[in-house]
Parts: structure tokens; C-alpha cells; sequence
């Protein structure tokens, strides 16, 4: 799906919300090993990442000619610093449904950015005619919490050993839903 909006974020910063293209795909990487790398809120860790820029191009480009598979990104100044992506959570009986991802650069957090690209992957789900967007979110990510709050996502449920973090240990991770029809 094409997807490009351009959105006023906080202190009236501009923000353009538009597909990743094959050509990000450095930046895509080097943002993915980035913000896997600053927070202990994602599924994995920088030296966990096992793709290079070549797979990450075709990754990148076959999304953009996807109906059902959405990867965007948010370009400030013309930097990269945030991504979002929309993935179906299977065929048949669960094609209605699918799962929201976000991250963006710590620099550049608490900004708006989150909310730009949140509601942009909420549009581009509508589009694609899923009935639910679903997520999966550490319980001690508060600015996360807060942020799907606000659009309008809701706990449908708990994971005590969700993650198991290098660092914590088990991580529990709250199970939430939003309800596009
Ligand atoms: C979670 C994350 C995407 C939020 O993005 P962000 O750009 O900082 O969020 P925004 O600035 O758009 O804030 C949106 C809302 O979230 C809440 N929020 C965000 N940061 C907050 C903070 N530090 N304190 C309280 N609320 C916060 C607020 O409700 C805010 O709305 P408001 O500004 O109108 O009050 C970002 O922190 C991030 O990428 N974190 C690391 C990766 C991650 O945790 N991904 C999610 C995995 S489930």
C-alpha cells in the first residue's frame, strides 16, 4: 500500500509519514539496530539482528507493493528516526487481524512522532480491512502504555513471562487490542 502524509508535530516541527522504499534500507537497518539497541521494550537486541542491508532492501520493497503488509517510516530533516509496520497475524480464520509494531530513535522521543506514525498505521489498517489491530507491549513501557491509551487500544490480557530480558529477567507484556470496525 502507498501511504505518504505529512503531519505537524510538536513545536511545529514537520513530520512526513510515508512508505519505507528499498532505497531506506541502510537507514531502515541502522535505525532497527538502534533502537534495539537503546531500550529493553523490544523483542530482541542489536546483536540479535541477523539481516543486511541487500535483505533488508527486498524486505523494504516487497512490503511497499503489499496490500496487507505495511512498513513506514518518519523522516525529519530528512533523517529517518521512527518506523511502523503492520503485519497480518495469519490466513483463514485470523486474516482479520493484525499486529502494530513501532520504534523510534530515543533522541527524538516524547515529540509526536509516535502518535504520527500510530495513527497512520491505524488509517493504513482500515484500508487493508482488518477488524482488529493488536500489540503486544512490556508492562513497564509507560510512554508505550500511554501512547496506545490514547489511541484508543485496550488490555485484552497478560503474559507474566512474555519476554525474558538479558538484563531483567522475565518481562511481563500486557496484550492489547483496537477495534478498526
Ligand atoms: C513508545 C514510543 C513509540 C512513543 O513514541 P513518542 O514519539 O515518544 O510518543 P509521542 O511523543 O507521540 O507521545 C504520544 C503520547 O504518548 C504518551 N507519552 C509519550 N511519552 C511519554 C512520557 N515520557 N510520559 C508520559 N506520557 C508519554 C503521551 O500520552 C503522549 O501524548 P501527549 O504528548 O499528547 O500527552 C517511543 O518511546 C519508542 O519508540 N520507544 C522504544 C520502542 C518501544 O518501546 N516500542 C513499543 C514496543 S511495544
Amino acid at each position: 500500500m502507498k501511504y505518504s502524509k505529512e503531519v505537524i508535530i510538536k513545536n511545529e516541527k514537520k513530520c512526513l509519514v510515508r512508505n519505507a522504499f528499498g532505497d531506506d534500507a541502510e537507514e531502515v537497518l541502522n535505525l532497527f539496530l538502534l533502537t534495539h539497541d537503546q531500550t529493553d521494550f523490544l523483542s530482541s537486541y542489536k546483536d540479535q539482528a541477523s539481516f543486511d542491508v541487500e535483505f533488508e532492501r527486498k524486505f523494504l520493497s516487497d512490503r511497499e507493493n503489499s496490500e496487507k503488509e505495511v512498513y513506514l517510516c518518519a523522516v525529519i530533516d530528512d533523517h529517518i528516526v521512527g518506523t511502523a509496520s503492520i503485519f497480518p497475524l495469519g490466513a483463514n480464520k485470523v486474516s482479520h487481524r493484525a499486529e502494530f509494531g513501532i520504534a523510534i530513535d530515543k533522541n527524538y522521543w516524547g515529540m509526536g512522532i509516535g502518535k504520527a506514525l500510530t495513527s497512520a498505521a491505524i488509517e493504513c489498517a482500515k484500508i487493508s480491512g482488518y477488524a482488529q489491530l493488536e500489540l503486544e507491549v512490556v508492562s513497564e513501557n509507560t510512554n508505550a502504555l500511554a501512547l496506545y491509551q490514547k489511541m484508543g487500544f485496550v488490555e485484552f490480557g497478560r503474559n507474566p513471562k512474555g519476554f525474558h530480558s538479558r538484563f531483567k529477567g522475565y518481562q511481563e507484556l500486557i496484550l492489547m487490542r483496537l477495534e478498526l470496525k
